[in-house]
């Protein structure tokens, strides 16, 4: 065991023992912006992002060739956690091999009213009901423009809360569009259990018209953009089969399995602490192995190799091994980020490279 094993276990006690009990005394909201402010702080001393950079970074050997795009390792960082592209130069320094912001909409939303977001530590999960609260793709656009090359961006695209479900198309052509030169893939987010009847999009015609539309921009540029969807764990069998048939016929890149989920199934949280917290989505273990299941899924049934992005319930390097197990080329994690802290990605990667990824 060398140093940086050492390092390693440091960072992580020092997070888990001193700085999460610190986090948790704040509403989960307050604590996501106090962290990522002070991060972007910290890090904005060019000692620190290198001494961190250097900490985090994991071997090169772990560059993969996927989506025509070369990826630094296969651990990203999930939609949601920078929805408005306000910490690219700081996250890469944590070792991410990519970085989804969003989801973005094209005018900018307050979202649900707060609070919106609950911590269910005995589960290691979350439960939100964020609503796209987002500045809008025009806000997101200008940051970008200053992006950071050295890692990975994704673009995750939404529709606006009062843009009806018929026009939901040209919300995401909006944000396409805009989005275009400053991302390297996108995301169709239809899956988003916190948008009235968004997940009505993920239906057959309705998905295929939105994914056909998108393509044919694509086409028309010569270097076109790998274009993924990202479906919830709460989908039948039947549905997954449709999805298969709709990824297959529009020939986009592949899926990103799996949003949170709308299932309350096997919570150690008491019943009563989980009526109090209402309707959102469910993050963090409870939901890795449904979406296990959907990755599975996808593997066995599909005719042609798509990519898929397997993110739900990551807490420890192990599940990410499943992850890729199940099927998965990449993963990405959100809530154990939170419980387990930045030096998650280090570990995660480490381990997978003794398992030969
Ligand atoms: C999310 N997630 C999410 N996904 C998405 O496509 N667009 C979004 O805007 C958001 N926003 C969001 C906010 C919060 C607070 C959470 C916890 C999650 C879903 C996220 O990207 C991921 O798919 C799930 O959280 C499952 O992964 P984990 O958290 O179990 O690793």
């Amino acid at each position: 065991m060398g140093a940086g094993f050492f390092t390693l276990h440091l960072f992580y006690s020092m997070y888990t023992r001193l700085l999460k009990p610190i986090f948790f005394l704040f509403s989960p909201e307050r604590a996501h912006g106090l962290a990522m402010r002070g991060l972007k702080l910290f890090l904005s001393f060019p000692m620190m992002l290198k001494f961190f950079s250097k900490k985090f970074d994991s071997n090169n050997q772990q560059s993969i060739c996927l989506l025509n795009i070369n990826f630094k390792n296969r651990v990203g960082l999930a939609a949601g956690f920078d929805k408005n592209a306000e910490y690219l130069h700081s996250l890469p320094a944590l070792g991410f091999g990519f970085i989804e912001i969003g989801t973005v909409t094209p005018l900018p939303q307050n979202g649900n009213e707060k609070p919106r977001l609950f911590r269910l530590p005995l589960d290691k999960a979350l439960i939100n009901r964020m609503g796209f609260n987002n500045q809008g793709v025009d806000a997101v656009v200008e940051r970008l423009r200053n992006r950071p090359r050295n890692v990975v961006i994704g673009g995750n695209i939404g529709k606006n809360k009062n843009t009806p479900n018929e026009r939901a198309v040209e919300d995401y052509i909006i944000c396409f569009n805009k989005l275009y030169e400053f991302v390297d893939y996108f995301v169709v987010n239809v899956s988003s259990p916190n948008t009235p009847n968004l997940r009505d999009l993920q239906e057959k015609e309705p998905l295929k018209y939105i994914l056909n539309e998108l393509m044919s921009i694509n086409a028309k540029h010569h270097n076109s953009k790998p274009i993924l969807l990202k479906i919830a764990p709460d989908l039948t069998a039947t549905q997954l089969l449709d999805i298969i048939e709709i990824v297959e016929e529009t020939r986009i890149a592949g899926v990103i399995a799996t949003n949170t989920t709308i299932s309350r199934d096997n919570l150690h949280t008491s019943d009563s602490i989980i009526r109090a917290i209402g309707s959102g989505g469910l993050s963090g273990y409870p939901l890795r192995n449904k979406s296990n299941d959907v990755i599975k899924f996808l593997k066995q049934n599909s005719k042609t190799q798509f990519t898929i992005v397997g993110v739900g319930g990551i807490l420890n390097p192990e599940d990410a091994y499943e992850k890729l197990l199940a099927g998965a080329d990449l993963i990405q994690i959100y809530t154990g980020f939170v419980y387990e802290g930045p030096g998650l990605v280090k570990r995660i990667n480490q381990f997978l490279m003794k398992k030969g990824y």
